[in-house]
């Protein structure tokens, strides 16, 4: 007992001694929270670590014990609730919370809000196919402001959780496979969400999930085990979680997986060390669904209590939905295995960000707003259907895209006209019926006379004369439009699968209207990358459409029609087939590259039967227009250390249509310490151009932008050359060099 004790008062000395430096506003919040915590039984404190479900909440887990849930508020016994589906309920519980319980401290209330609350935006793969942050921003906001006219305080999101492996459903939920790309498009959604002033009503707190390293799961099975390097860890999947938190996240959420053999939520290491010693994180911590508890099928607790020991004492604050830190808390106190003032530390960090969302002015702030005025405004819609536009793909066209005006189109396929599955995975609020479908999209721009419509087949089995009437249709049109690919359930959580290929009944639909001879369309609906071998040998253009969210079928009618361009490039690489998973264009080079030699390759890095390379790469994406980078210029040809490269390209639209682009700027460290990518992106910028316009595009790369893990763990750049390639995908060939000295 004694030794315990001495174990517990030791970790709660370690929290206070190396506490990250707090800003003004969360010292008021601090000072704010230490008063009522002096006030505070031990049971009460524990009540604000933990989150608990309704039983008429959204379930997103597997089930929790039932409660009920107004005993527990009025007792004090919970803090938190997540997933309530009405404004009603929220307010009812607030209520009683601040009417009815002795200490009177509001509830904070949570919802995947991951992209889009009413008005649902395209997955957010695919929106990080627009490479528009701005936009990205902004659509944050608008899902912030409609969350909090709901009476949401907080989303679980952004999701940081760089992958490369197509195989896992919840590479839908995050920005793709680069750590560049993914911390700029994390930062922004936090700046969304959270605005200058989290406690204004149209603001919610963002939560940087699943810390971490969820996104590299074995074999792509979701909730599988994690193993890599500390230096893997921080060169490639840190940055976006850094981003999220350096742009002032509030809240992290600790993910499923173990991490150097560790659940992440009894992981001192990531909750403590790394989190708020070395990132300076003041905020709280929320475990995923049941996440603490499961550290006994994991292993490494004994039961529930020990599994509470473990989590609170790695400064774990908040206990979604099980229950351990309720029911056994007050036990783990008396026996000294976790000290009152680690539980004060965990309590007042939740505390005060109940504080900074003005929880306490007024706690009645959010929801209160008329829903009808602040949803589905029209302003926002259109937004919504510029950013799908901007998401969408083209990645082949024989010259059949842009459609002319008056095309007859035959218009096939399971997703062509489905309101629910375009919303995609965590539709949020969204709502079907206000779906513009891509019948609906297309009916309005090219006249309902010219779309004949015919679904043809389900995602993953044929319907009785589908074909069949596929084939009328498109007898009968100029054009097919085969709207293909997975339905929303087979994206986001648990959807890890095999076979990354269309499934088998729609690919047969693609075979019979190949024999009508009519020119093929394919609009690939998905949230994952896909292997699409088939569907571009048989088609003339393919667009991935992902799933666009509510204004996909206008966005779509935009670009099949030419009234807007499209500009999208992949966020992550398509793989050439299933077996390369995981596969991006960062990868190392080896000792035995391939690099193009065409004889004696068995002793290479290679597949037997298969390329190295993807079927697109990472970045890639066509436009109806051409664009040339030309003119690669280094300006800075030497720098010293802490000094800025100076680099800038000729860009011009050699086409006949007005577009946008994205140029990305890719770096190689020639010589290091360390294996480095055969490519790294490092800046990038999206641009217009009218049709024969030309510009110059600058970056500027400051060396500690090409800092790297060392083997000791620092993080540095180290001198030399670096190559340098700048295009419009990763594949780019433009290229220079410049010396760090
Ligand atoms: C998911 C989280 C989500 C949570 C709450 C979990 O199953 O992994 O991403 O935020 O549920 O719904």
């Amino acid at each position: 007992m004694k030794k315990l004790l001495t174990i517990a008062a030791l970790l709660a000395l370690v929290s206070c001694s190396t506490a990250p430096k707090l800003s003004e506003a969360e010292q008021e919040a601090y000072k704010f929270a230490d008063k009522l915590i002096a006030k505070m039984t031990l049971r009460e404190k524990l009540g604000q670590l933990q989150q608990f479900t309704t039983s008429s909440a959204d379930i997103t887990g597997p089930d929790g014990v039932q409660r009920d849930a107004e005993a527990c508020v009025r007792n004090g016994e919970v803090g938190s609730f997540l997933s309530i589906r009405t404004t009603e309920e929220m307010h009812h519980l607030q209520k009683v919370a601040v009417e009815q319980s002795r200490m009177g401290i509001p509830l904070i209330f949570g919802y995947d809000i991951i992209h889009g609350c009413r008005i649902i935006f395209p997955e957010n793969l695919g929106a990080a196919c627009s490479w528009n942050i701005e936009a990205i921003e902004h659509a944050a906001r608008i899902a912030a402001e409609e969350s909090a006219a709901f009476g949401f305080h907080w989303t679980f999101s952004p999701m940081c959780d760089i992958s490369a492996d197509a195989r896992w459903g919840r590479v839908s939920e995050g920005a793709g496979e680069d750590p560049y790309l993914g911390a700029k498009i994390a930062a922004a959604i936090v700046r969304g969400y959270q605005g200058d002033d989290l406690a204004s009503d149209k603001t919610i707190a963002a939560c940087v999930k699943h810390f971490a390293a969820y996104g590299a799961p074995q074999a792509g099975r979701d909730y599988h085990t994690v193993d890599m390097s500390e230096m893997m860890f921080r060169d490639r999947y840190l940055p976006p979680y850094k981003a999220a938190l350096e742009a002032g996240a509030v809240t992290v959420m600790s993910s499923f997986n173990d991490f150097m053999g560790v659940p992440a939520s009894g992981n001192r290491w990531l909750m403590h060390t790394l989190l708020r010693e070395e990132l300076g994180f003041t905020g709280f911590v929320v475990s995923d669904y049941n996440a603490v508890h499961e550290q006994v099928a994991h292993g490494t607790a004994a039961d529930g209590k020990d599994a509470a020991q473990q989590a609170m004492n790695a400064h774990l604050n908040m206990d979604m939905v099980y229950g351990d830190y309720i029911n056994h808390g007050e036990q783990l106190v008396a026996e000294g295995k976790v000290s009152e003032s680690t539980i004060d530390q965990l309590c007042r960090e939740v505390l005060a960000v109940k504080y900074r969302l003005g929880l306490f002015d007024d706690p009645f702030k959010y929801g209160r707003q008329d829903h009808a005025e602040v949803m589905y405004r029209p302003e926002n819609l259109q937004y919504a259907r510029q950013v799908a536009a901007q998401s969408m793909v083209l990645l082949k066209n024989s010259g059949v895209l842009p459609l002319k005006e008056g095309t007859k189109i035959a218009l096939v396929g399971p997703l062509a006209d489905a309101p629910r599955d375009q919303l995609g995975a965590w539709r949020g609020f969204g709502e079907p019926e206000h779906s513009v479908t891509i019948r609906e999209g297309l009916e309005e721009r090219f006249g309902r006379q010219n779309i004949l419509y015919a679904k043809g087949s389900d995602f993953r089995a044929p319907i009785k004369g589908g074909i069949t009437e596929a084939l009328r249709a498109a007898r009968k049109a100029d054009v097919v439009l085969l709207s293909i690919g997975l339905s929303c359930k087979e994206s986001g959580e648990a959807t890890s699968l095999t076979d990354i290929s269309v499934p088998e009944p729609q690919q047969a639909l693609l075979d019979a209207l190949k024999g009508t001879g009519k020119p093929i369309v394919v609009l690939l609906g998905t949230g994952r990358a896909m292997d699409i071998r088939n569907e571009v040998d048989k088609s003339d253009a393919l667009l991935v459409t992902w799933h666009g969210g509510t204004m996909e079928g206008a966005a779509v009618a935009d670009l099949v029609s030419g009234d807007a361009n499209p500009s999208g490039h992949l966020a992550m690489s398509f793989p050439y087939c299933v077996g390369q998973s995981p596969i991006h264009y960062s990868m190392k080079t080896t000792g035995r590259p391939r690099n193009g030699i065409e004889h004696n390759e068995k002793y290479l890095s290679r597949y037997m039967h298969a390329p190295n390379e993807p079927l697109f790469p990472f970045g890639y994406g066509l436009s109806y227009t051409e664009f040339d980078y030309s003119d690669l210029q280094v300006l800075t040809p030497e720098v010293e250390m802490d000094d800025t490269v100076k680099i800038c390209v000729t860009v011009t639209n050699r086409g006949k249509y007005d577009g946008d682009d994205v140029a990305q700027l890719y770096v190689r460290d020639v010589v290091a310490q360390t294996t480095r990518p055969m490519r790294e992106l490092k800046g990038f910028e999206r641009f217009s151009l009218k049709a024969g316009e030309q510009r110059t595009i600058t970056f500027e790369l400051p060396t500690s932008s090409l800092a790297y893990c060392h083997t000791d763990h620092s993080f540095k750049t180290d001198p030399g050359t670096f190559k340098i390639w700048v295009g419009a995908d990763s594949n780019a060939t433009l290229e220079a060099e410049f010396t760090v000295k």
